[in-house]
């Protein structure tokens, strides 16, 4: 019979470390999750999510009244009260697109300080492939007892703005282990969830993060090749992904062409990815064509905008959508940031609305100047010679086109995300250009 294990221990409160505390401490497990920094602490402890996430901070709140889940600041009491501890800490973007493994190494050697009886240990950050021997090692060199421990890699496929949905329903679990201990460990938290579970080593759970991360980002680049070839021979991209999305080899889900992906993941797993195969010297031509189509996006709307308004010095522009893609406040590789500081370059005045990310982008932009933050999208819009659409946030899909319209000194629309039909605009008078349109070329 399987041992039933139900004290886990989470090493950050991020949000991939808070999703994974609530989560499985409202299946009935309890959980001890450790955060470093005072001020995470403090907020997340009162019930305080400080990320957007829908229903992140209600889970949290239900976590503690019902006692299943408690934080502290020291590894120590994580150490004393779990056997499996999940590591979640950030695995940011380092030099030369290298993923930066600093939090993962001190969380080694401050586990491995502490380590008094064996415990599991699982990583849960997007890891570069043999970052479980790198750890084993660390733990190895600060070991202070002679005691067991096992590593394993169950990597998360959470999406920010979905992330509580996809922790309860992933399409599947990735189990990489070592011993038969940690398959029975694993097997028992993992018990409740129904979808496939593929058990593998450690070092291919490494792999398929990245290898998934990266396919994403090919489909999504791919779109995007597929929408230029279309502007310049007279096809139409959206027909075009339903032709191919059809076919149920290829499917229709995120083939979206736009202004490019962005975010905390994709951008940074798919440079990672690439640093990974150079330095195991692996061709990595098609990932590095990936990340080329992507990051010439932001450009490609300012090319758009020119192509209407051939001066923009002293113009006014307004731009709706910040974040990365909606539900999120995160403006982390935003294509916002990009599209924005090439207009300011280009003296052009913005006018910026989203919904919930605007706190977050005047943290990441920093000079402010030439930027207005206006709270109503239409009032955004006021006297601007045009709009570029950056997030598809719900709410500009079911614009009033002639309210908008009555604000604008000139109707031009330059939609990064393709959320209007063009007869619509069309009808409501506006010139409009989005990406795999062949009136972009008007
Ligand atoms: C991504 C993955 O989708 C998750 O499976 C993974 O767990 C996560 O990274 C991670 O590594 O932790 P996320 O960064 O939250 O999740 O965002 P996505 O939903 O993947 O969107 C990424 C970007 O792609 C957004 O900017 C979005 O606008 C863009 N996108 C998406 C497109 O341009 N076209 C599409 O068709 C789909």
């Amino acid at each position: 019979m399987e041992k039933k294990i139900n004290k886990l221990g989470v090493i950050g409160a991020g949000p991939v470390g808070l999703v994974t505390s609530a989560g499985f401490a409202s299946l009935g497990n309890e959980v001890m999750c450790v955060e470093s920094n005072q001020e995470i602490l403090a907020s997340v402890s009162a019930g305080r999510v400080p990320i957007f996430e829908p229903e992140l901070e209600d889970l949290v709140t239900e976590c503690i009244q019902s006692k299943k889940l408690k934080f502290t600041d020291q590894t120590r009491d994580v150490i004393d009260f779990a056997e499996v501890i999940f590591i979640c800490v950030g695995t940011p973007e380092g030099e030369n697109g290298k993923a930066d493994l600093s939090q993962i190494d001190s969380v080694g050697v401050d586990i491995a300080k502490n380590l008094n009886s064996y415990k599991l240990l699982v990583e849960k950050s997007t890891v570069p492939i043999g970052t479980h021997t790198r750890l084993k090692n660390i733990m190895a060199l600060h070991l202070k007892n002679d005691v067991q421990f096992d590593m394993a890699c169950v990597p998360e496929f959470l999406r920010e703005g979905n992330a509580i949905n996809d922790f309860f329903n992933p399409d599947r679990v990735i189990l990489g282990i070592e011993s038969e201990n940690s398959r029975q460990l694993l097997s028992s938290i993992y018990k409740d969830f129904e979808c496939p579970k593929i058990w593998t080593n450690p070092a291919t759970a490494e792999l398929i993060k990245y290898a998934a991360n990266g396919f994403l980002a090919m489909k999504i680049s791919y779109a995007n090749m597929l929408a230029d070839i279309c502007e310049v021979t007279g096809a139409d991209v959206e027909p075009l992904i339903e032709g191919i999305g059809q076919d149920s080899r290829i499917g229709k889900s995120f083939i979206n062409p736009g202004v490019g992906y962005g975010g905390s993941c994709l951008p940074k797993d798919v440079s990672a990815f690439i640093d990974i195969f150079d330095q195991h010297k692996v061709n990595n031509g098609l990932l590095k064509e990936i990340e080329y189509i992507n990051r010439r996006r932001p450009e490609a709307i300012i090319t758009k905008l020119k192509s209407s308004i051939t001066d923009l010095r002293h113009k006014k522009v307004a731009i709706w959508g910040l974040a990365f893609k909606p539900n999120t406040d995160d403006v982390r590789n935003a294509p916002s940031l990009e599209v924005v500081r090439r207009l300011i370059d280009e003296q052009v005045s913005v006018n910026c609305h989203d919904p919930v990310a605007t706190d977050q982008f005047k943290r990441a932009f920093k000079e402010n100047i030439g930027i207005r933050f206006v709270d109503d999208m239409y009032n955004a819009a006021q006297d601007c010679h045009a709009l570029i659409i950056l997030t598809e946030w719900p709410e500009y899909s079911s614009t009033n086109l002639d309210q908008l319209k009555s604000k604008m000194a000139r109707p031009l629309i330059i939609d990064g995300r393709g959320i209007f039909q063009l007869d619509e605009v069309h009808r409501a008078g506006f010139e409009y250009k989005a990406f795999g349109l062949t009136t972009n070329k008007n």
